[in-house]
């Protein structure tokens, strides 16, 4: 399928100071689209101007939330190059989405080439500053205007692009966690292991009640036994607990985070052992109280990883590694961080030059 090339007769005012960049709050002044009706397939591939769609109000991903999205980043290297950070995985994981809700998979080669080609027309939009980048959110929804629980007909599927500024501009800052005993967010046979909107609309509440406490983010439970840790906000989790890196395994409940596999990988390579195993609330909260739990962080695109430093389980509250970034943290951040920005080699060919 050829991509045609719109114009862009007004482009977009820019935030000329890097460090006032919000994550999500600008976009760049393009769009990949393209559109699917059930008998043609994929068509209609197209860089257009960036602007608002127009929706049937019956439109079946507005009633029934068959939508899908997948979130990755384009990096400014040191020699002023662009490049992206394992795009195949998020394009390959966009499809394992689309599957699980009865959406059409898009053609991953033509994807990932689209994806290149729109970042190389708003490649000026790729901040400069350190730990400042590019987010990519591809997108796919449901466009049937029809009412009734049923997979569409039609639907569209877009790439926006939006400048983010440095994550942790502040400073690393431990996140002090809540762990819910009350909600879950996804149960065997569900959608957790998936990228759709649904699962992130369930979440809310109970990441309102987290903040009205004064936490950051919620740590999510399994919804069978309400013992086991999944993984917290949106990002996996990771302990060193015992000298090894224990973190929770891919059992359909959880995202298989591209950043989970990248850093296990790296700590694998540092020499660590990594146990894919449960991990029990009690068995943390205790590992927190007698040393044995040394470290723990979330691991996600948005943040690489982000330190945890306080967590909460009913009544009872553990610190961990006295609040602070724990070294091992630390140095699995700059080892991604690096490969990543192109001040470390890149031995496992993660990146893709733009
Ligand atoms: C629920 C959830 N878990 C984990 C992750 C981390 O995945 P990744 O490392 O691919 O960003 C994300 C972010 O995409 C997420 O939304």
């Amino acid at each position: 399928m050829d991509i045609e090339i719109q114009p862009v007769t007004q482009p977009k005012a820019r935030i000329q100071d890097e460090s006032k960049l919000v994550f999500g709050r600008q976009f760049t002044d393009r769009m990949f689209v393209m559109e699917y009706d059930t008998g043609r397939g994929w068509h209609s591939a197209r860089i257009q101007p960036y602007a608002p769609f127009t929706l049937d109000p019956a439109a079946l991903v507005l009633h029934y939330a068959q939508e899908i999205f997948e979130g990755l980043k384009a990096f400014r290297r040191q020699d002023g190059s662009v490049a992206l950070f394992r795009p195949a995985d998020n394009i390959r994981r966009f499809n394992k989405s689309a599957r699980r809700l009865c959406m059409p998979p898009v053609d991953e080669a033509f994807f990932l080439k689209a994806l290149k080609e729109l970042i190389r027309f708003e490649s000026d939009w790729v901040p400069h500053s350190e730990g400042t980048s590019l987010y990519i959110r591809p997108t796919m929804i449901a466009t049937e205007a029809v009412l009734g629980v049923k997979p569409s007909d039609k639907y569209l599927c877009y790439i926006i692009l939006s400048p983010v500024g440095a994550y942790y501009k502040g400073g690393f800052k431990p996140v002090k966690i809540w762990i819910s005993d009350h909600y879950i967010r996804s149960a065997p046979g569900g959608t957790g292991e998936v990228k759709c909107g649904g699962n992130y609309a369930a979440s809310l509440r109970a990441a309102k009640e987290a903040s009205e406490k004064g936490f950051d983010q919620v740590l999510w439970l399994d919804a069978v036994e309400r013992k086991y840790v999944e993984e917290v906000g949106s990002m996996n989790i990771c302990f060193l607990y015992d000298d090894k890196i224990v973190t929770s395994p891919l059992h359909g409940t959880i995202l298989n985070g591209v950043t989970r596999r990248s850093i296990l990988q790296l700590a694998n390579e540092m020499g660590y052992t990594i146990e894919e195993r449960a991990m029990s609330v009690d068995e943390l909260l205790d590992g927190a109280e007698s040393g044995r739990l040394k470290e723990a962080f979330g691991t996600g695109t948005a943040a690489v990883v982000s330190p945890v430093g306080q967590l909460t389980y009913k009544d009872r509250t553990v610190t961990i590694a006295d609040g602070q970034m724990g070294a091992l943290t630390m140095k699995l951040y700059k080892a991604l961080t690096g490969i990543q920005y192109g001040t470390q080699p890149d031995p496992h060919s993660w990146i893709e030059k733009i």
